[in-house]
This record gives C-alpha cells, structure tokens and sequence, in this order.
C-alpha cells in the first residue's frame, strides 16, 4: 500500500526537503457558503473546478499553476479535482501550488474523486491513497464517489469509504452523478456518518441531472454542488459566434444543441448588457440562488479575475427570473 506524504516533498535538484514559503497578508475570503451535513464546517459558495487541469500539456503546467496560484490569492478556498483528472496530474499539481502557497492555502478546502473504475472494496483504499500521495496531504476535507457504477453495489464502495471516514483520512463523504434513488441507497449504507455532497451538471442549459436532485438535496441538508456552471464558456460569452467549438466544449451534450442554445446564450447576454451585470453573473447566481455551490474551469488567471467579477455582481431575482426564462427558450 503506498503511503501519503507526511514529510515535506523534497526538492528535485538538490533532494533537500523544502519549506513552504511565507505569505505575510492573507487574502479575502469569499463570503457566504452551506452547512456542511453535521460536520460543523461550512461548504465553500464557490470554486474551482480542476478537470482542465489536467488536460493541458506538461509546457502549459506554469500557466495552469499561476491560475490556481491567482485564485487563491484572489480568496478561492475550494479546489475541485479527481485522480482521473489527467491521470492524476491535475492533483499533483493542486498539491504542488497548496504547497507552495505556505499559509495562504491552510484552509483550501480540498475535494477530490473516486473512481468509477475504482468502486471495489479492495480498490478504495489504494485509490485515496494514490490521491493523497499526489496532492501532499495526510487527508482529504472532502471525498467523492466520481460516478456510480451500475455492476459494484453503491453499499460496498460506501462501506469501504466509511471506514476511511472512521480513520480520519477524509473529511467528509460525497458523491457525484447521483441520481435521488442511487443517493438515498448511499445514504443507507453509512452507520455512523452520512452524505454530504451530490456534485452533478448544473447550468441554466442543462437542468435535469440538478432538478432531479434539488429538491431531495434541501431538505436532507445536502449540498448540492454544480459542475460545468458555465456551459464550458457558453455562458460566460463564448461561442456565440456560430463558430464549432473546440476542445473540451465537443466533450459535451452542449454540441448536439449548440445552434440553438447560441441564440439563447446572445439573448441572455443581452439582458446581462442591460441588467448591466456580466452574463456569468447569470449563471451563477441563477445557481446560488437555487442554493447550488457552482464549481466553476478555467484555464488562466484572467479567467478567474472574470468570474470572480462576476460573482460580486448580484443581478436581482426579476433579472434571474428573465434569465431563466431565456435559457429555457420560453419567450422573454
Ligand atoms: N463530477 C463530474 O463528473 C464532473 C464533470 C465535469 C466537470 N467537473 C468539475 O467541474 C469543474 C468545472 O467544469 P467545467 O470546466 O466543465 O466548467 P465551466 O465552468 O462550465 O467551463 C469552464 C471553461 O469555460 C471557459 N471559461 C471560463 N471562464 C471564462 C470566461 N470568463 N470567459 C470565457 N470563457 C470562460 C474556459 O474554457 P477554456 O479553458 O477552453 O478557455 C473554462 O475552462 C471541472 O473542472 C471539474 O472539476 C466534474
């Protein structure tokens, strides 16, 4: 079994082991947030979703660690990230910039994911494991079941990831890609802690995984957290143009509709432009509003300067309403 980094990571020249440097002025936190279950911890409002980060290649790494770097200097606290990610580049280099960061990333609220390849009893351990190890740390604060997979009951990887629980290597347990049924059978299989997280594909465009859940999620008490907030781009004023995308927005169901939800995306920036707010302030608090944390990707600093821009800008319920409307593709 491979053991998690305790010591310090050493360095690569001289094998000497580093220290982490010193941040004299702490930055602002983001206001706001959800109880988390019973924990007594508070579930960030917003964060940065990793997926992309390990996608790139191994000459875009510097840009990649400046955006991480720059949201939290910017006060992002909830990283998002998976050991499928790149095959685990992406927490490697989360845990590179975590520690480089020093005290400046104490409370980063770190999530990572279970694979779905990964969901057999003997499989978990190894899996967290394998995490840790990539992201330099003796425990995760959050710890996701990536997907369910239809041929391993959800009772075993749970009962397998409680006994993690029990040994304090992971904050809190959460899923993702949970239908209602396939988290109350989660739910059911943890004795002495619960599910608190169901992290699915929520945006204005694409409703139904996060419908399916909401209204379960509320009244459990479980966070319900968004992925893809932003239509990969669509929704924060990309792809208008009727130009295909490129990239990692071909990945997803938003191709086969793009014609049609480019048209909804220019009337939804229209009203941004007269509600005078950017349009991902749409997207976001569309979801904030419906007590939904976004998880938003991006790809450099500018971009998070972006969102961040866009998460003071609070666009009113009337506007919301509208934008809800658009998206839909009701008339306004
Ligand atoms: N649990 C799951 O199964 C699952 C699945 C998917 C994602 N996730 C998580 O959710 C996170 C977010 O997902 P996502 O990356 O699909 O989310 P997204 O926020 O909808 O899209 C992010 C992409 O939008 C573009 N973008 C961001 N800011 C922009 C701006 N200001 N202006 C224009 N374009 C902008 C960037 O594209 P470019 O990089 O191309 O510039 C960025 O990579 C992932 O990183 C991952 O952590 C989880």
């Amino acid at each position: 079994m491979t053991k998690p980094r305790e010591a310090p990571p050493r360095s690569r020249r001289s094998g000497i082991a580093r220290r982490p440097p010193s941040s004299p002025t702490p930055p602002t936190r983001l206001e706001g947030g959800f109880p988390l279950g019973k924990t007594g911890r508070t579930h960030p409002p917003l964060g940065l979703g990793l997926w992309a980060m390990g996608r790139w290649r191994p000459e875009d790494e510097a840009r990649t660690k400046a955006t991480i770097g720059h949201a939290l200097e910017r006060g992002l606290r909830w990283f998002d990230t998976a050991e499928v990610y790149g095959a685990g580049r992406s927490e490697r280099i989360l845990g590179d910039v975590l520690y480089r960061a020093g005290p400046t990333a104490q409370d980063a609220w770190v999530v990572t994911k279970l694979s779905w390849e990964h969901l057999r009893t003997a499989q978990v351990r190894p899996s967290l494991m394998g995490s840790l190890q990539r992201l330099g740390r003796s425990r995760v604060d959050l710890y996701l079941v990536h997907s369910p997979d239809p041929r391993v009951p959800i009772a075993e990887t749970m009962a397998a990831l409680e006994t993690l629980w029990t040994e304090g290597m992971i904050g809190a347990i959460g899923v993702s890609n949970f239908s209602r049924e396939q988290l109350i059978e989660a739910r059911a299989a943890l004795r002495k802690t619960d599910v608190v997280v169901n992290q699915v594909l929520y945006n204005l465009f694409e409703r139904d995984d996060g419908d399916d859940v909401l209204d379960y999620c509320r009244k459990e008490g479980i966070v319900v957290e968004a992925y893809t907030p932003l239509a990969r781009g669509l929704l924060a004023g990309r792809y208008q143009s009727g130009a295909v995308p490129v990239g990692p927005a071909r990945s997803t169901g938003l191709r086969d509709r793009l014609e049609e939800l480019q048209e909804r995306a220019r009337r939804l920036d229209a009203l941004a432009r007269e509600a005078g707010v950017p349009m991902a302030s749409l997207a976001l608090h569309w979801l904030a509003r419906r007590g939904v944390a976004p998880a938003f990707g991006a790809s450099q600093p500018a971009q998070v300067d972006d969102v961040l821009t866009a998460w003071a800008a609070r666009p009113t319920d009337v506007v919301l309403s509208r934008a809800d409307t658009i998206a839909r593709g009701d008339a306004d």
